[in-house]
C-alpha cells in the first residue's frame, strides 16, 4: 500500500484536531494541511490561513496542491456551499452538499423527511407568528421545547421550563431575529437518556461509527447554561447492540434513503441526536457533520484506517470499520464565563505532561510559541481505560497537568454511565 495521499482538513476546533490525529495514523495519508487549524492542530499538519467560510480560496489551494481529498469539519463551510464548488470543480470531497446538509440546517426540512420515512421522532409544529406560537405553547404542559428552524451556531434550541422563558425565547428567535427572520418549531418534550450516533454515510451506504454521549449544561450535576458539549465518552454502556441496531435500522438508514430519494444524496458524517425513550429510540436533531466534542472521544477508537473509510465513503465503496474495545472519555477545559463572554489569550501550560491525547478546541501560538487560549471551549482533555471508570480516572489525571487559571472544566463526565 502506497502512503501518498494528500488531506485537506477544514476547521479549528476539537473535532478537526481529532480528524488530524486519526488521519496521521493513516497508513496511506503522506501529508496533511488543516485551513485555518489552531496551536495543537499545528503539531500534526500544516496550517493554512483560509477561513472556512471562503470555499473558492478553499477550492483554489486543493486544486494547487494536488490535495486528493478534502475532509469538512464545520457546518458553516457546508452552509457555504464547500461541497457544491468542489463538486464543480472535480475536487473530492468528504461533506454534503449544501441541498443534502438541510437536514441540519433547517430543522422542518428535518422533520418533514422523519415524518416521511417514518423515523421516530417527536411531534410537532412550525410557527411564524409569535402571538400563535406563543399560544400554542400556552396550550400545552411544560417544558416546551423551542427550536429556531435554521443554524444558531448551538444556540437555537430551547427547553423552556416556564411559560416566560418560552415567549422570552420566541421574542428572540421571531420578534427580535436574534439567528435572522425565520421560523421555529414547536416540539413535543421527550424524556430519556439522550446519545449521539454518527454514522459515515454515503448515499444509500451507512457505515455506523462508535456511540457516544455528550453533556450539553456547563456544570457539574448537568446543571447551567447549555453549551456546545463540556465533555464525552464512548462507548455508552445503556446503548446494547440491540437498541444501537434499532436506531441504525429504523433512523439512520432510512434517513440516508430518504435523502436519496428526495434528490439529495448525502456523503459525510451524519450525525443523529437521538434520545432513549420508553418507546425505543427517537431523533431529537441531525447534524450533518461530526459532532464535537464527540468525535475527540469516537475516532481515538477507530483501529481500522480513516482515510480509506472516507475515501470509500466518497468512491461509494464498501468498507467495514475496526474499534478498540476500550473505553475514551474527555474533559473540556473551558474559559471562565462560557458560553457567555469570556477572555482570551491566557498561557496554557503543561500540556507536554499528560498521558492521553489533548485536542485543542480554541488555542493559538504567540510570537514566542507559548499556547494561549483563543475561544470559548479550548481544550478536549481525554484518557483512554480497559473501562469508563478507568477512562475518567485517566482523563482527571491529565486535566490536572494542565495549568491555566482561567479554564474551568466539569468534574462529572460520564455520571450516567460510572
Ligand atoms: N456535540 C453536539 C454537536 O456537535 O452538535
Amino acid at each position: 500500500m502506497s502512503k501518498d495521499k494528500k488531506v485537506l482538513v477544514v476547521g479549528s476546533g476539537g473535532r478537526e484536531h481529532a480528524i488530524v490525529d486519526a488521519l496521521s495514523r493513516s497508513q496511506k495519508v503522506s501529508k496533511i494541511w488543516c485551513a485555518p487549524g489552531n496551536a495543537g492542530i499545528g503539531q500534526q499538519a500544516e496550517c493554512v490561513d483560509i477561513k472556512v467560510e471562503d470555499v473558492e480560496a478553499l477550492a483554489k489551494f486543493a486544486k494547487e496542491n494536488e490535495i486528493d481529498l478534502t475532509v469538512v469539519g464545520p457546518e458553516a463551510a457546508l452552509a457555504a456551499g464547500i461541497a457544491d464548488v468542489f463538486q464543480r470543480e472535480n475536487l473530492k470531497i468528504f461533506g454534503p452538499t449544501k441541498k443534502a446538509a438541510r437536514i441540519e440546517s433547517s430543522k422542518e426540512f428535518a422533520k418533514k423527511i422523519m415524518e416521511k420515512y417514518d423515523i421516530p421522532t417527536g411531534s410537532y409544529r412550525t410557527f411564524t407568528d409569535f402571538n400563535e406560537a406563543l399560544d400554542y405553547v400556552k396550550s400545552r404542559p411544560l417544558p416546551a421545547v423551542i427550536k429556531y428552524d435554521g443554524l444558531a451556531a448551538g444556540k437555537g434550541v430551547v427547553v423552556a421550563l416556564s411559560y416566560e422563558e418560552a415567549e422570552m425565547a420566541l421574542s428572540d428567535m421571531l420578534l427580535d431575529a436574534a439567528f435572522g427572520e425565520g421560523k421555529v418549531i414547536i416540539e413535543e418534550f421527550m424524556e430519556g437518556p439522550e446519545f449521539s450516533f454518527m454514522c459515515v454515510v454515503s448515499g444509500e451506504r451507512v457505515y455506523p461509527l462508535a456511540i457516544a454521549q455528550d453533556h450539553k449544561r456547563a456544570y457539574d450535576g448537568d446543571k447551567g447554561p447549555n453549551t456546545g458539549g463540556m465533555g464525552a465518552y464512548s462507548p455508552v454502556p445503556f446503548i446494547s447492540e440491540e437498541i444501537r441496531d434499532e436506531a441504525l435500522i429504523k433512523v439512520m438508514i432510512p434517513a440516508a434513503k430518504g435523502l436519496v430519494k428526495e434528490g439529495s444524496p448525502f456523503v459525510g458524517v451524519l450525525y443523529g441526536g437521538l434520545i432513549l425513550t420508553k418507546q425505543g429510540p427517537k431523533v431529537i436533531e441531525f447534524n450533518a457533520r461530526f459532532g464535537d466534542p464527540e468525535t475527540e472521544v469516537v475516532l481515538p477508537r477507530l483501529e481500522s484506517d480513516i482515510y480509506e473509510l472516507f475515501e470509500s465513503a466518497v468512491e461509494g465503496w464498501d468498507c467495514e470499520t475496526r474499534w478498540n474495545p476500550e473505553a475514551c472519555l474527555g474533559v473540556v477545559l473551558a474559559s471562565e464565563g462560557y458560553p457567555g463572554s469570556y477572555k482570551k489569550g491566557a498561557e496554557i501550560k503543561g500540556l507536554d505532561l499528560t498521558d492521553g491525547k489533548v485536542y485543542h478546541m480554541g488555542t493559538r501560538l504567540d510570537e514566542d510559541g507559548k499556547v494561549l487560549s483563543a475561544g470559548g471551549r479550548v481544550l478536549m482533555v481525554t484518557g483512554m481505560g480497559k473501562d469508563l471508570q478507568a477512562a475518567h480516572s485517566a482523563a482527571m489525571k491529565n486535566v490536572k497537568a494542565i495549568e491555566c487559571p482561567t479554564l474551568f472544566h466539569r468534574t462529572d463526565i460520564g455520571h450516567q454511565a460510572l
